[in-house]
């Protein structure tokens, strides 16, 4: 069964609630990425994905570290077949006993979200590029009662889809999209943006397109870097930030608070900065490709490769009114 099919899920599952005005746009939308992206390993991946163990499930972890999977028995070649879908860059999980050691400690950016955001009991909640779908474990373990998420990686769909093969009865679903490519949905009650504004030539498109996504009186959840300074200070990269090739910009908390500002947002909070440490993203066994360390200067870990100064993230938290 191809990948496409795998999507069909999130169709199923929301036919008949609000969200089911905009399918025919999604599934056209839909149709048009896996046309026109092509992806060399698709056939082999398919394949693959098809001989992931049926295990009977004795508990689900959705609340620690780990997106945790129990079942009766512990499968001998999961490991193996887990990868082959590398690299792992976000979680980590662990899969009956199978630990994927990721590039990234995800679940330390969800203890500086967490605790700063409204209640998601009962929520639904849109996370965009939302990567492999680590944090959309998450929200629903924080009790949210329907996690959308997109990203238009292809690995990382599979790598989501490896997680749903497993608890196909949680309500998280992702869509191979962009954010330009959705609909002005205008009722989600959370909306996160976590790793992405920065790489977007355009910003301020980026906040007005999470703004139509949410209902009135939600909750937007952004993520990005950002840099030291004051209101006028914005960051626009040369050519390569920390290796990267597609950063844009980098503003101030400050700066930034304008622009949530000039998009319609009220109640504009910094709740947390943040500089990441090689603690928190580094090559493992399961991303084995450069990792943080090689992208600072050898000299001073203050600076990127390049220079500029190293990567610092914020977290602020706003409302559409
Ligand atoms: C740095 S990762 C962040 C992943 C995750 N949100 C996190 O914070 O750990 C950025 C992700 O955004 C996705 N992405 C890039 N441009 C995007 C866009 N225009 N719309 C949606 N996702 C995008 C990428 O595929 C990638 O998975």
């Amino acid at each position: 069964m191809p990948i496409q099919q795998f999507v069909q899920d999130f169709f199923e599952a929301s036919s008949g609630e609000p969200i089911s005005n905009f399918h025919k746009h999604l599934r056209r939308e839909i149709d048009h990425f896996f046309q026109a992206h092509k992806h060399g390993r698709q056939a082999e991946w398919d394949e693959l994905i098809q001989s992931l163990p049926n295990i009977a499930t004795t508990n689900i972890d959705l609340n620690h570290s780990h997106i945790r999977i129990n079942g009766q028995e512990t499968p001998d070649d999961l490991e193996s077949l887990l990868k082959e879908f590398t690299p792992w860059r976000k979680g980590p999980f662990n899969f009956f006993g199978t630990i994927i050691n990721t590039e990234w400690r995800s679940d330390w950016k969800w203890d500086r979200i967490q605790p700063h955001i409204s209640d998601l009991s009962g929520r639904a909640v849109l996370d965009i590029g939302c990567g492999n779908g680590y944090h959309l474990w998450r929200m629903l373990g924080d009790g949210a009662s329907f996690a959308l998420g997109v990203d238009p990686t292809r690995l990382f769909l599979y790598q989501f889809h490896i997680a749903k093969h497993f608890m196909p009865e949680k309500p998280a679903y992702l869509l191979p999209l962009r954010s330009e490519n959705l609909p002005r949905f205008k009722l989600f009650d959370t909306v996160f943006s976590l790793g992405v504004l920065y790489h977007r030539r355009s910003p301020i498109d980026h906040l007005t397109e999470l703004f139509s996504f949410l209902r009135p009186g939600g909750e937007l959840v952004l993520e990005t870097l950002v840099v030291d300074g004051d209101a006028r200070t914005i960051l626009t990269p040369v050519d390569r930030y920390a290796k990267m090739a597609n950063v844009w910009f980098l503003p101030s908390t400050s700066a930034l608070e304008i622009w949530l500002d000039r998009a319609g947002f009220r109640n504009i909070r910094t709740v947390d900065i943040n500089q990441t440490s090689v603690e928190e993203q580094r090559s493992t066994e399961w991303m084995t490709f450069h990792s943080l360390a090689e992208f600072l200067d050898p000299d001073n870990a203050n600076l990127t490769a390049e220079g500029l100064p190293a990567p610092k993230r914020a977290i602020l938290i706003a409302e559409k009114p």
